[in-house]
């Protein structure tokens, strides 16, 4: 009879952990630490220093990042302890270093979209400034939207193009901008602020409606001088990943009830590109370079980014069903971090073709290793908050 009762309490603990994965452990300290510092040693080109400035954010400050309901408004005084230094450095540079007569945040990037990548960074250090009557950050990011929506060009359906010179869409995007317009419209509230969340979340749209195929997942670049019809896994975890911030975002806001039918549109897109790139994971826990080409060759750097994703969608619907995979690229992508914090087995992100001789490095794959810690902690304090 007891070993009766015992065995039935062992199948129903066996039953919820099935239902609600363990984590997998995270980065140790010491290797985030080197990490963190090998980014802000090579990060310099303008989506480099914007994703570095967001995963800072993310991974240092989470009370300020859109992952956190504490998130709109930025608390005008911060104590010191509690002031998000690294980040406002970032933007601080950014805005020093922008030539006079540039609406863009940094000026001649060939990209329409990667300096808006930096603007949730000049926000928040607008929000946080302790010179009150400093308008350099708020000017600098009005600029940058201003930009975005009247002068970069726009497809016929009104997309925003990744490129100055002609209109091109790329996945990546969708990491540069929407978050960027999204932040702005939380924080600036009203009918304004609902105006620059509907747009946030228009982008994302005639993106997915330009670059998703029948697949569920999305291609790389089309329209322009040159298309990459690949699925790039890259290009997936950018879409994924801003499509996640804007999603947060919206949910965090003051009018949250009033975009819950584009939340729900959200998340489905978002999931439909985290349930495929998993189906295809390999054994070993990693994506191919190009998701569903197993002639090309594993990436560490979108594994990292994507995983990022799956945590922080299994916390944001209480779901855990991919949980497992997303674990299993954790521990992949840790085996990746050699002992000195760099992220080995990644993509070239110049050519998005070829892989990174191992004396290189990947400064947006050192971000989404923060990425990922940040998110995997997140979940982590998530499922121990339901006593496992
Ligand atoms: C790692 O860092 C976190 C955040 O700074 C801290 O809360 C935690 O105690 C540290 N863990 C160890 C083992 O030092
Ligand atoms: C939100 O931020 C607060 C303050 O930093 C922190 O205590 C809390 O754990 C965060 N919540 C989440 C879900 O990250
Ligand atoms: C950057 O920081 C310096 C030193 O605190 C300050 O004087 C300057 O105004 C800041 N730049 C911007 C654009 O706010
Ligand atoms: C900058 O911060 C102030 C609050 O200190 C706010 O009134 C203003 O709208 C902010 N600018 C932007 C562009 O958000
Ligand atoms: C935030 O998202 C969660 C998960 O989808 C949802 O249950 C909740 O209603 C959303 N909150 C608001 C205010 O829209
Ligand atoms: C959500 O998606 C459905 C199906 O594509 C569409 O009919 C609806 O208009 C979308 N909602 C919003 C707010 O765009
Ligand atoms: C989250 O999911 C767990 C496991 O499925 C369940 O026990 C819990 O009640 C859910 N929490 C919420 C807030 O829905």
């Amino acid at each position: 009879m007891r070993a009766w009762s015992f065995s039935l309490v062992l199948s129903i603990s066996l039953a919820s952990a099935a239902t609600f994965p363990d984590p997998e452990q995270g980065f140790s300290n010491s290797s985030i630490l080197k990490i963190r510092s090998n980014l802000l040693e090579i990060a310099s080109a303008s989506w480099e220093l914007g994703t570095a400035a967001e995963a800072l954010l993310e991974l240092s400050w989470p009370g300020l990042s859109v992952f956190n309901a504490t998130a709109f408004p930025p608390p005008g005084r911060l104590k010191a302890t509690a002031f998000p230094t690294d980040v406002v450095n970032i933007a601080n540079r950014t805005v020093s270093q922008r030539p006079s007569g540039s609406l863009s945040l940094i000026a001649n990037q060939g990209s329409a979209a990667d300096p808006a990548s930096l603007g949730v960074s000049v926000l928040l250090a607008n929000w946080t400034r302790k010179q009150i009557s400093n308008h350099d950050y708020s000017e600098a990011a009005t600029d940058e939207l201003t930009y975005l929506l009247e002068i970069a060009p726009q497809s016929d359906e009104g997309a925003i193009s990744h490129r100055a010179n002609e209109v091109q869409l790329w996945s990546d995007f969708t990491y540069m901008v929407p978050p960027f317009l999204a932040y702005f419209g939380a924080l600036k509230g009203g009918l304004p602020g609902r105006n620059l969340l509907q747009i946030a979340y228009d982008q994302c749209r005639l993106y997915r409606d330009a670059l998703r195929d029948d697949s569920g997942l999305w291609r790389h670049i089309t329209l322009g001088s040159f298309e990459d019809k690949t699925h790039w896994a890259t290009g997936n975890g950018w879409a994924a990943a801003g499509m996640m911030r804007v999603l947060s975002t919206m949910n965090h806001t003051s009018d949250a009830r009033r975009f819950a039918d584009h939340q729900a549109n959200l998340t489905k897109w978002i999931d439909e590109i985290l349930t495929e790139s998993w189906s295809h994971q390999r054994p070993d826990g990693g994506l191919f370079n190009v998701i569903d080409d197993p002639k090309s060759f594993m990436d560490t750097s979108s594994t990292a980014l994507i995983a990022s994703v799956t945590y922080r969608m299994a916390v944001f619907r209480n779901d855990t069903s991919l949980i497992p995979a997303a674990n299993r690229a954790l521990k992949l992508v840790k085996n990746n971090v050699d002992g000195d914090g760099w992220l080995q087995n990644t993509v070239n992100p110049i050519t998005f073709r070829d892989p990174l001789p191992t004396t290189e490095h990947s400064p947006e794959g050192q971000a989404f290793l923060l990425l990922l810690q940040a998110a995997w902690h997140s979940f982590f304090i998530h499922a121990n908050s339901r006593g496992l």
